[in-house]
């Protein structure tokens, strides 16, 4: 979950996907992004993204901007926002009945950098590190998920 759904949320959709299809969990985890704000809604991400994306292996070019909506409150497990600010909105709308892990995505997992920072109005190397930061918290999530499905099927075989 980022602002605009251009640059950073589907970037972490691309890099989060490839990670799940490589781990064949593509069937049992549904991974999508979204913006908090409705700006550019039905756009391709940012051809910046896409062009970095794309040179470490990470496809973008299916990716369509959306806002994110009160049912995705309980369509998902996880909705985890890029910036502190994102985090503030989502709350802010979060239905009564929400059963989703709302949290910031690189904190939760105990990454320094607490933030992924925008790299709309900066630099080549601000889209590198979108990359290298949502890199760092796939695995993590991944590693969490994981660890759920596990424990789910211990239980259910026992
Ligand atoms: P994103 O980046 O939230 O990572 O998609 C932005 C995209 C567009 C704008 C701001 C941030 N904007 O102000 O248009």
């Amino acid at each position: 979950m980022c602002l605009g759904n251009i640059c950073r949320s589907p970037t972490a959709e691309g890099v989060f996907t490839k990670f799940v299809h490589e781990a064949k969990l593509a069937d049992v985890i549904t991974v999508d992004s979204a913006g908090t704000g409705d700006y550019h809604v039905g756009e391709a991400p940012d051809s910046r993204s896409m062009k970095h994306a794309n040179k470490r292996g990470y496809d973008l070019s299916s990716l369509r901007a959306r806002q994110v909506d009160a049912s995705d409150f309980t369509k998902f497990d996880y909705i985890l926002a890029m910036d502190s600010n994102n985090l503030s909105n989502l709350q802010r709308i979060a239905p009564k009945n929400s059963t989703a892990v709302v949290d910031l995505f690189l904190k939760r997992f105990g990454i320094q950098e607490e933030e992924v920072p925008d790299p709309y109005y900066g630099g080549a190397s601000g889209f590198e590190h979108v990359i290298d930061l949502v890199e760092a918290g796939s695995i993590k999530l991944l590693e969490e998920i994981k660890g759920k499905l596990d424990s789910k099927n211990v239980g259910s075989s026992l």
